[in-house]
Order: C-alpha cells, then structure tokens, then sequence
C-alpha cells in the first residue's frame, strides 16, 4: 500500500522549524513560523495564562468529555469578542476547533455540504494553509488580486475588480486583520465596498481572523468584520487563539456563522458538530478551558488585554528600529514599507533564490514566498539582519 505513496513536499512554513533547529551555526535568526518572542528571544507563557492555568488545576474536577461543540462558554467569548455590538449577535453560532485551521477544514467541509458547487475565492498571496484546506475539503478555488509587488500595499483596485465577478455560488475568503503573508491590509472603506458587492452579487463573506489585537488594537482590528456582519445575512468566520493568547500548542479556535436566523445557524452549528465528530468528535479541552477563564474574569481579562497590547506595541516598535537601521545606516528607503505594515508578518518583495541566500550565506529562516516574521526578530538580532536584507537585496 505505502509503496505507491510519492515523496512527500515539505509544508512551507513548519519544515524551516526543523531546519532551523538543526542548523549549527551560532548566529542564526528564526523569521519562519508566526511565532511571538519577547526581547529575550523567548515565547512566554503570558501571565493571564499562567493565572488561569492555576486557577484551572484548582478547580476542574474531572477530565470526561466535554461535548461535540467543545466548551460553549468559551464559544460564547469568542462569539462576544469578535461581534459584541453588532445585529449579528441574534443570528449567530459556534463550535470550538483545534485551532484556526481546524475551523478552516470544518467551515469548508461545511461548505461541501451546504453549497457543493462553492467556489472559494482567496487572496494572492495568502495563507499557505488557505488553499490545501479547502482543496482537501473538495472545493474549487481561485485567487483574487490582492497584493502589489511594486508599491508592497493591496492593490485594492484589482481586487475590487476581482471580486465584482463572484457570484452566488462563491464565497470570499477575506483575513480580518494583519493579512498573512504580506502585512498589508484593506482599509475600512474597502471593507464597506466588499460588503456591498456581496450584497449586491449575493457572494458569501468568510472572514478568518487569526491576529485579532496584533494591528490596530483588539477593537480596532474587528472593525471591517463587525461592519460585515451587520450588513450581510450569511457569513462565516474563523479566528484562533494561538497568537493573541500565546496558546499555539494548544490548538484553540471556532468555526462561527453567521446567518439570515437563528433557526438556520442552530442547524449549521448541528452540522458541523457531525462533521467534528467524523473528523476528531471533539477539541481538545485545556486551551479553551483557559481562555474561558480569562475572559469570565475582569481582572484577569484586563491582564491579558495589557499583554496583549504591549505584545502589539513591541511589534510596532520592531518594525520602527528596523527601518530606522535601514535608512540611516544604508542609507536606504527601499523597505521603509516595512513600517506601515500590520501584524506579525511583512512581505520583504525577496525571491525564492534570494530568501535561499538569507537562509544559507546569512542563516536567517524566512518564508520562501519572501515572508519574514518581524515577531521573532529581537533588538539584538536587528543589524545583523537589516545588513543580510542590504546585501541580498
Ligand atoms: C504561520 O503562518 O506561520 C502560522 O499561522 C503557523 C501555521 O499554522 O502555519
């Protein structure tokens, strides 16, 4: 059986771990997968966590099953912290996921089911995972325009004229915020725009919002999705614990819809719980167990909302001390882009031949698609880097 298998390809962004790990050399910086670390290099384990975690361990009294939705409090956080405010809160459901990308496979096996003939429509670039998911899911899918080589913003003009082909047969796939790989994203107006044309061509929206709180501030970063959600009848949404809560290991996410009633997105949450339970029956516990605690307690919300935002200010900053390096060290404005970027990730406009060179003369681990990971450069690594970009460049 295993003798006609192909080799296998290597995932883009968690086999530079590897490689990176396994590299000798001393100096070398890790700007692969989308992970934070603070000035010391390190990911911690946020305090809110932390605080959570004990409470946890003091007061769980059993380790049975939870359910097919996984924790419903921790859905109806996560439904709150993206849609608190908003006319969607009436028609709105949830489950809990192994993280984003387990919401991805569960809203597009969902689509499968609902709408066999969906078209999913994602960004040029995007997320590596965006295409196999929903390609394993059995949709079809296509790119629309979104990212400009030459000015490194969204060439919002081409994608607006993208998507005024979609129909009702196609849903688009949009990133809430800090849009993975390149950091350059869609203003509010843009936002308004595509809700109308869904309106009008009658496409569904999919918003998959990992970094919510990594750009503008967690508010701020819901903005275009809330504007959405108030205005279209279907929709659906992904969004991930792993950043904003540090809680990469322990895979937690939701899969949530949006829809024209209440009735309707009680029959898509009983859906997706059948296809949960023929996928994996139910999430892991522990993430969401104490993301719920944090998020049912003020004190400890405001903790994490502390962290977060310091979290997102030291972002800011490192793009801030890099371009400054850049410019008055090189005397170059060639990257200056990098500041007005969003989130953890930054599209540096690099080759494939010329991220090789980073990786193999300089021994810093980007993405091949031209991706680094501004979150997991320190002060110190800064002019090693800004001077490899210079002579790569
Ligand atoms: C990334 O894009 O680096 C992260 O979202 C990690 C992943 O799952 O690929």
């Amino acid at each position: 059986m295993f003798s006609q298998l192909p080799t296998p390809i290597l995932d883009p962004i968690l086999s530079l771990s590897v490689a990176y790990r396994s590299d000798p050399r001393s100096e070398k910086v890790d700007l692969g997968i989308g992970v934070y670390k603070n000035s010391a290099g390190e990911t911690p384990v946020m305090k809110a966590i932390s605080q959570a975690q004990d409470i946890v361990v003091a007061t769980q009294k059993t380790k049975s099953y939870v359910g097919l939705a996984g924790c419903e409090e921790f859905n109806q956080s996560m439904v709150n912290l993206l849609l608190d405010g908003t006319s969607a809160m009436d028609r709105v459901a949830g489950i809990q996921t192994p993280g984003a990308s387990g919401a991805l496979r569960m809203l597009g096996d969902l689509m499968k089911v609902a709408q066999p003939n969906t078209t999913i429509w994602i960004s040029n670039p995007s997320y590596v995972n965006h295409r196999p998911v929903m390609e394993a899911a059995g949709l079809k899918v296509k790119h629309y325009h979104y990212f400009s080589p030459e000015t490194k913003q969204v060439d919002v003009a081409r994608m607006l004229d993208d998507l005024s082909t979609a129909g009702p047969d196609d849903v688009v796939l949009l990133h809430g915020c800090c849009h993975n790989p390149t950091g350059a994203d869609i203003d509010f107006d843009a936002w308004k725009v595509i809700t109308q044309l869904a309106q009008k061509n009658g496409f569904t929206p999919f918003v998959d919002i990992a970094y919510q709180g990594f750009g503008d501030g967690l508010e701020q970063d819901a903005q275009g999705l809330r504007y959405m959600a108030d205005n279209v009848e279907e929709m659906l949404i992904t969004t991930s614990c792993s950043k904003n809560f540090g809680l990469y290991r322990e895979r937690t996410g939701a899969a949530i819809v949006v829809g024209k009633s209440q009735h309707d997105v009680n029959n898509a949450k009983g859906k997706l719980m059948t296809l949960a339970r023929a996928t994996y029956t139910m999430p892991p516990d522990h993430g969401a167990a104490l993301v719920k605690t944090i998020l049912q307690n003020q004190e400890l919300t405001a903790v994490w909302k502390q962290e977060l935002s310091e979290m997102q200010q030291r972002l800011l900053n490192l793009r801030k001390i890099l371009c400054n390096e850049l410019r008055n060290n090189y005397n170059t404005s060639q990257f200056d882009f990098i500041e007005s970027h969003k989130g953890m990730f930054t599209v540096l406009g690099f080759s494939q031949d010329q991220m090789a060179r980073l990786r193999e003369e300089y021994g810093i681990y980007g993405v091949g698609d031209g991706r680094i990971n501004v979150a997991g450069l320190t002060e110190r690594d800064i002019p090693y880097v800004a001077q490899a970009i210079v002579n790569v460049a």
